[in-house]
């Protein structure tokens, strides 16, 4: 091969290498309060089990570097003449709809593990010519190659987590094709790993939308209370595009503050605001603040809530008062339609649920959910856990592992640190403790700490027996010397032993930090009834809730709870027959929304819990 084409090939190898983006980059926050377009409603499909549309008869991928941004073979081509061969066709395939994953939308696709090809086409007229296009999703599991007009423009891993890709250069004004391949196969070195006990939900499961901007823009910006202090409101604004000096505005109207400030050569202006009084968030009174922020042209505006969140001792402190989390688990699955959740409908069904329990608080497990979820607990008064997938045998030592986790870890971090909902990130969920899982548990929360050292670290940390007493349990994980919250999930009761074994047993949690449990339960099949030795009746649920309930109150260090879990969700675990038939039956409401009597159980705890807090303010 001649000098020159070997220039070419590496030239255009490292183009579409670093073209290949993962969406992260230029993360914009807050998109739904921008200048958008959906994309949502009905896509084509071709379900693609053997990779036809990615690799070759010798399983190699489409060469990209001969042919840049064509990786791929499924790229809605269509046929010019009556010789060509093209052997797909979107616009005769059938469609599913966007957002949603496709377990649910079609029978043949409930246990789908593998990749299906997305196509929409779409027009779009800019609104100014020198403005800019992205296109947003809100999450797409597992990993998604997204193309445009037949050009790359990114692969996505993590399936609960935004991605954006700026598409300005390649956008047409009519008919735009967008391809995106989802593939949900789970991965040992993935993020989750092989093994959890959720249904495995492919496809583009959140909002897409298209993101008018200006040429420079606001992208990201962060407005809360500085650690440490009660009314110094602190943040940054974060601009792309032209970055020389610009000044940027910041006003929160209602409290009569503002302040302007100047960009450095990043585009980046940190700024502080020190209001004269500040109405705290909590779940009281969830008060929002509108606050504007503007440079030039581009105006943002965003609610946002106010509080602080510490611990001290073995207390949490809301607004320096000690609170305890009445809380309960939630998968992001609508349980009476069977799928994951993706709408503002499925959002308010969860959130009210729980509010009917007198919660207070919500464990969103076992990844981020979608971020209408958080910003209706903003508005709602309900405090946040969000968690990274970093759940049971995670490979801890593969670099790229830790990698996406982190990445995963950011994304959630940089979408929801405006949200004074959310008060602790969890890194972790029941990882057997090993020197390679604690020191990965390490990382990932120094990580977290770096991004946002203003809220809670915790995971769901590992317990155990002591062999020489039956009736103790031992919380002494070695990573809980680096989470702000003592926090561990158990099960007696359900798989270690009775219910009445709860009455026996005695904990030693020798740390001086606050506890937190963040999941006890067991399965129930709703309207099964029985005396309380049967296994799935309502009746062994409702005594095992009374007596657990009772056994963690024991617990001097006992600052909240969070049962497992709020409906039954679907897991392909769960397979005994008329029982559980692919579904896990520990939800206090059941799969048809009915409420076992374990739900009443719980709702009457935390009003004692209400009361008792109320007193000690
Ligand atoms: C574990 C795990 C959950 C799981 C639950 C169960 O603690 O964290 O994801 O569903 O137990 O066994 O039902």
């Amino acid at each position: 091969m001649n000098k020159s084409k070997i220039f070419l090939s590496l030239f255009l190898f490292f183009f579409v290498a670093f073209s290949a983006r993962s969406g992260n980059e230029n993360l914009i926050q807050n998109p739904s309060g921008r200048n958008i377009t959906t994309l949502n409603g009905k896509w084509n499909y071709i379900i693609d089990p053997y990779e036809t549309g990615y690799y070759d008869y010798r399983y190699k991928p489409y060469d990209e570097s001969t042919n840049p941004g064509n990786g791929a073979f499924y790229l809605d081509k269509k046929q010019k003449n009556k010789s060509d061969l093209i052997e797909y066709s979107f616009d005769k395939s059938p469609t599913l709809w966007v957002p949603g994953d496709w377990n649910s939308q079609d029978e043949k696709l409930l246990y789908y593990e593998g990749t299906i090809w997305y196509r929409r086409l779409f027009d779009y007229a800019k609104k100014s010519t020198d403005h800019r296009i992205f296109i947003h999703f809100g999450a797409a599991n597992y990993e998604s190659d997204v193309y445009l007009n037949g050009k790359k423009l990114g692969k996505h891993i993590g399936g609960f987590t935004p991605f954006n890709y700026e598409i300005t250069t390649l956008l047409k004004e009519e008919g735009n094709s967008l391809v995106v391949k989802v593939d949900n196969k789970r991965k040992p070195e993935a993020v989750p790993t092989l093994n959890t006990d959720w249904w495995n939900y492919g496809g583009i499961t959140r909002d897409v939308s298209l993101v008018e901007v200006s040429k420079t823009f606001i992208q990201d910006y962060l407005m809360q209370v500085k650690k440490g202090s009660e009314n110094l409101i602190t943040g940054y604004v974060q601009l792309n595009g032209d970055l020389n000096q610009q000044t940027v505005k910041i006003t929160i109207p209602e409290l009569k503050v503002s302040t302007e400030v100047k960009t450095d050569s990043t585009g980046k202006a940190t700024f502080s605001i020190k209001p004269k009084r500040i109405e705290y968030w909590c779940p009281e009174n969830p008060k929002l603040y509108q606050v504007e922020i503007s440079c030039n042209d581009n105006t943002i505006s965003d609610k946002i809530g106010f509080r602080t969140i510490e611990t001290r001792g073995t207390d949490i402190l809301l607004n320096g008062k000690s609170v305890f989390l009445r809380g309960i688990c939630i998968h992001a699955e609508n349980a009476l339609r069977g799928g994951r959740a993706y709408s503002a409908e499925d959002a308010q069904m969860l959130l009210n649920s729980a509010k009917e329990l007198n919660c207070n608080y919500v464990r969103l497990a076992h990844y981020p959910h979608m971020e209408k979820m958080i910003r209706l607990a903003d508005e709602m008064g309900i405090l946040v856990w969000e968690e990274d997938p970093v759940y049971w045998t995670i490979q801890w030592e593969n670099p790229a592992t830790l990698a996406n986790a982190m990445q995963q870890l950011s994304d959630v971090i940089s979408r929801d640190k405006n949200r004074a909902s959310v008060i602790i990130w969890s890194m972790a969920n029941e990882t057997p403790v090993s020197e390679a899982r604690t020191e990965f548990l390490k990382k990932l929360a120094a990580h977290a700490r770096s991004l946002d050292n203003t809220r809670l670290i915790s995971a769901a940390l590992e317990t155990h027996s002591n062999p020489a007493d039956p009736n103790e349990r031992i919380v002494q994980d070695p990573f809980a010397d680096y989470v702000d919250i003592v926090n561990f999930n158990q099960y007696i009761g359900w798989y270690d032993g009775l219910p009445e074994k709860c009455d026996q047993i005695h904990w030693t949690i020798k740390y001086n930090k606050p506890v937190m449990i963040s999941e006890f339960g067991g399965d129930a099949l709703q309207g099964m009834h029985g005396d309380a030795l049967t296994r799935w009746t309502e009746e062994y649920q409702e005594d095992l809730y009374v007596r657990t309930l009772k056994m963690l109150s024991k617990i001097p260090q006992f600052r909240g709870v969070s049962p497992w879990i709020l409906y039954d969700f679907r897991s392909p675990r769960r397979v005994l027959p008329n029982i559980q038939d692919g579904w896990n039956r520990k939800g206090v409401i059941g799969q048809n929304g009915t409420k076992k009597k374990a739900f009443f159980v719980l709702k009457n705890f935390y009003k004692d819990m209400e009361i008792k807090y109320q007193k000690q303010r």
